[in-house]
């Protein structure tokens, strides 16, 4: 499912980056590039920027940047596919039907169908809730405190009592039994036949990111069980993937999004003005809602229940957070059970303070942990603090997990040595990290040699994507495989390959990476920060300092391969001769 690269380059050059990114940040022309404060961090002083003649933004400040795509998909949260829409329609660009296999086209056709009668049915609900047999339905939810706007904006509906209305209705819409059924709105009885799925329940249509409905959650008024009812799993309802008000929360920027347990906490979250709520779907949290909240924030808050389940799925929810690299918070809702009752008794100031004090997920995996120890016996106390020491080994980062150390150490009184004893006497046993040695002014500045290799590479593209006519210049002595980087190594090739064919498109290769954080990495490649300089002779030192340091981390990379690349030898032979020929040849600029 891709559109033709030629129609993705026609899209790209025709939507000028500048203009495009400047219906959205107010920019200033400084030198060569445009700067504006950037929209995917909070900053105060302007650090993004974007290069007319790149055509691509770059943030000094978070390391966000790209081309005019990876713009609109940050900004706007499109997927490349609505991006390329949106773009295309902006200029007058025809996109080409997308080509499906027969078999493929069936499927999404017949997926077409179901989000069609799923659609049908919340109408039908709505329609339901405010005729008079939903008048309980519309009590209820007005008894639970809902405004009106809310009940609409959640598109909230009623499943009356009659068992084969929503049936009835779908049917003669020309629906076909088969379909309701594969919708998951209907079940077949040999005794009663078609019967729907929901009655006698104010529904809770459940949508996906793009707001089409793909699945009902159905709740008993008053008691009953069970509690809720929900649409079971079907071709446009996968509950691991999707997640109750996304639709809403992904536009929220609140540089968070709060995660909690019930429908009835984000309707409540939403209508308090909390709109980057959500919540999982009657299923526990999973990975791949986990990653789908990774394309949105850095920052998941949690308010979960405060009751035993609660905190249990709180812990497990952190857990699987972090296997996908998102930070967790957890927000206190006591005294009260949920987010609702909070909200309900306490109000939103009270709220918003709550979501400001949110503790780390870390302490709060301890705190948890030291609800099992009675401290005042030195033997469960002591339990406790190797607990503490196992669960720091978890830190792979040594300055992370020094801080940590540290952090907890001192909250729970614990003497930092003697805690640090204890993380390394298990780290040794485990393997998990090596022995922590403390660094002797907080955080080690020094730069690893690897680090130092990447930096002049990327300062080596980046001032040749800034002049390309530089590249005819040094060609000789450098190829794409002294990048030796994997990724800097495929940008090169192709970023000279154009070069040298006349076609210089810097924000074009973005394009050739599908992974967000891989294109924000190529678009560092072109945007490395050059020190400032005055001299052309001084110029010229720099450039020649980076080729050379480029040139010899290759030989050096080269060498140590020899033996298990049989290209290896050769390309150490060739960097050896160009370095030579390099320290005797004076480069130009000009
Ligand atoms: N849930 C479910 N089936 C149940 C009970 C709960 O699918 N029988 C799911 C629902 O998604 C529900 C969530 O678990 O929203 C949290 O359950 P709970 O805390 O019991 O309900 P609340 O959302 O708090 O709903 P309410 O405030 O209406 O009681
Ligand atoms: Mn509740």
């Amino acid at each position: 499912m891709r559109y033709p690269e030629e129609v993705i380059e026609e899209i790209r050059s025709k939507n000028d980056i500048v203009d495009v990114i400047s219906g959205y940040v107010r920019l200033q022309k400084k030198g060569a590039s445009h700067f504006g404060l950037c929209p995917f961090h909070n900053e105060k002083s302007p650090s993004f920027s974007v290069s007319g003649s790149k055509q691509m933004y770059y943030c000094f400040g978070c390391g966000a940047g790209g081309n005019v795509f990876t713009f609109v998909m940050n900004y706007e949260n499109y997927t490349f596919g609505e991006a390329a829409k949106m773009l295309a329609d902006r200029v007058g660009v025809n996109l080409p039907e997308m080509e499906y296999s027969e078999e493929m086209k069936k499927k999404e056709n017949y997926r077409a169908l179901l989000l069609e009668i799923n659609k049908e049915a919340a109408k039908y609900f709505f329609y339901q809730l405010r005729a008079p047999q939903g008048q309980g339905g519309m009590k209820y939810l007005k008894d639970r405190q809902l405004s009106d706007e809310t009940i609409g904006k959640f598109g909230l509906g009623f499943s009356n009592k009659t068992s084969d209305d929503l049936v009835k209705y779908l049917q003669s819409k020309g629906y076909e039994d088969k379909a309701i059924q594969d919708a998951g709105l209907a079940s077949f009885d040999e005794r009663y036949g078609m019967h729907d799925k929901f009655w006698n329940r104010v529904m809770y249509p459940i949508q996906d990111i793009n707001h089409r409905v793909i699945g009902f959650g159905g709740r008993v008024m008053g008691q009953g069980e069970p509690k809720y009812l929900n649409s079971p799993e079907t071709q446009i309802f996968d509950k691991s993937r999707n997640l109750y008000g996304l639709n809403f929360a992904r536009t929220a920027r609140a540089g968070n999004i709060i995660l909690c347990e019930g429908y009835m906490d984000v309707i409540s979250m939403h209508q308090a003005g909390f709109t980057q709520a959500v919540a999982s779907l009657g299923t526990a949290f999973t990975a791949g809602q986990a990653n789908l909240l990774r394309r949105y924030t850095e920052n998941v808050l949690l308010a979960y229940d405060s009751d035993g389940a609660g905190t249990k799925a709180a812990l497990r929810a952190i857990g699987i957070l972090k296997e996908v690299g998102l930070t967790g918070k957890v927000i206190s809702l006591q005294p009260y059970k949920d987010p609702d009752e909070f909200i309900k008794n306490l109000g939103k100031e009270a709220f918003q303070e709550r979501i400001d004090q949110a503790e780390n997920s870390f302490f709060f995996e301890i705190r948890v942990l030291e609800r099992e120890f009675d401290l005042k016996d030195p033997e469960q106390k002591t339990k406790f603090h190797k607990e503490i020491a196992k669960k720091l080994c978890g830190f792979s980062v040594e300055v992370e997990r020094e801080n940590y150390l540290e952090a907890i150490a001192e909250k729970y009184h614990i003497g930092f040595d003697n805690l640090r004893k204890l993380v390394n006497t298990y780290a040794l046993q485990t393997g998990d990290v090596g022995p922590v040695s403390r660094p002797k002014s907080g955080v080690s500045s020094k730069v690893s040699p690897e680090e130092n290799a990447k930096k002049v590479q990327r300062l080596l593209l980046t001032w040749i994507t800034d002049e390309p006519a530089l590249y005819t210049k040094i060609s000789k002595y450098v190829s794409s495989k002294d990048f030796t980087e994997e990724l800097y190594r495929q940008v090169a090739e192709r970023l000279f390959t154009g070069i040298e064919q006349g076609n210089y498109n810097p924000a074009a290769i973005i394009n050739m990476f599908e992974d967000e954080q891989q294109q924000s990495e190529v678009a560092s490649l072109f945007n490395a920060k050059l020190e400032a300089i005055n001299t052309s002779q001084e110029k010229e030192k720099a450039f020649r300092d980076i080729l050379l340091a480029v040139k010899k981390n290759s030989m050096e990379f080269y060498s140590k391969n020899l033996g298990a690349d049989i290209e290896a030898l050769t390309l150490v032979v060739e960097a050896k001769k160009a370095l030579q020929e390099l320290e005797k040849t004076h480069i130009s600029l000009d």
